[in-house]
């Protein structure tokens, strides 16, 4: 990874990761794009819909890239709303990046999801490989994304790379759309207002992860080592599994007042409810040394510390 393009760099994990690769590979080496633009730009960026095959081969091509991370898509909860719309972005504009990736012998990431598992999916430990059977269309965008991926690296041999992430955890961009953002949300609220309604019911085990492991996760599968990864583009990470008042007790333990009750939202409970209660990382610690640093109480304080300031700072 020496000129790594990235689309959806606006987004959740689009907005830190690029942040995180140009410290680490240099400003100039990291071209973001997005359909918006970004409210402080700093180094490289082209807007780009990734609809447009043309352009982002253009783009590509000018920046000289040798890496693409292909972050833009709709997350679960959003494609619940509009379905079609969501098939087209999330399929087509995975399908353009790919090719862009087969035409310019690029090294490729893009995301997959804890929701490409359903109902009949094995609950707990969930095995990499295992029965995948989504009831959303998310889920169907991300089985067909890995399936997709698999096929670009058989058919064409591009170097396509991707993990299943959990529900993901940060303090930068406000959560857009997801099902775990309830966990991001409570953060936010626990600071301004000392209380949450949560719309995840009681009970529902989720698997989440901070996003600095998740950032530190890609740059691990990016530079690992082809000739030992033999599940590319689905990698099973985590770094915890709760339900809302494990997360509501570890607030606790730094507000002793933050108080949450329920207002259970019936189309995000049913997708949480689909998903897996806690999935099994080995093949990922086996096959590029996956490890994640943050657990529930090391993350509650990174998150409350960070987000004090960012309040103190917009007050
Ligand atoms: N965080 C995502 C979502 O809830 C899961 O991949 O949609």
């Amino acid at each position: 990874m020496k000129k790594i393009m990235i689309t959806g760099a606006c987004g959740q994990i689009g907005s830190e990761l690029v942040m995180k690769l140009r410290e680490t590979y240099g400003t100039e080496n990291v071209l973001a794009t997005d359909i918006r633009k970004p409210a402080v730009q700093k180094g490289p960026f082209e807007t780009l819909d990734v609809m447009d095959a043309k352009r982002m081969n253009d783009i590509a091509k000018d920046f000289g890239a040798d890496t693409l991370m292909h972050m833009a898509a709709l997350l679960s909860a959003t494609a619940e709303n509009n379905p079609l719309f969501a098939w087209n972005l999330n399929m087509g504009g995975l399908v353009n990046a790919l090719e862009v990736a087969r035409e310019q012998n690029l090294q490729f990431f893009t995301p997959s999801s804890i929701g490409a598992f359903g109902p009949s999916t094995p609950k707990n430990n969930t095995p990499q490989d295992t029965l995948q059977r989504p009831s959303t269309m998310y889920g169907v965008n991300k089985v067909a994304g890995e399936l997709l991926c698999d096929y670009y690296f058989q058919r064409f041999g591009v170097d396509t790379r991707g993990v299943r992430f959990p529900g993901l955890i940060s303090y930068v961009t406000p959560p857009g759309g997801g099902t775990t953002d309830y966990a991001v949300d409570i953060y936010y609220k626990a600071i301004t207002e000392g209380k949450y309604t949560s719309y995840i019911a009681k009970d529902s085990y989720m698997d989440m992860m901070y996003m600095p492991d998740a950032l530190q996760a890609i740059i691990d599968l990016m530079e690992a080592d082809p000739a030992k990864l033999i599940h590319r583009n689905a990698f099973n990470v985590t770094a915890m599994s709760f339900e809302p008042e494990e997360i509501a007790a570890s607030i606790r333990k730094h507000l002793p007042n933050f108080e949450m009750d329920y207002d259970v939202d019936p189309v995000r409970q049913a997708i949480a409810d689909s998903w897996p209660d806690s999935i099994d990382a080995s093949a990922a610690k086996e096959e590029w040394g996956f490890k994640a640093k943050y657990d529930l109480d090391a993350m509650t304080v990174d998150m409350l510390k960070k987000l004090q300031e960012k309040v103190i700072k917009s007050a």
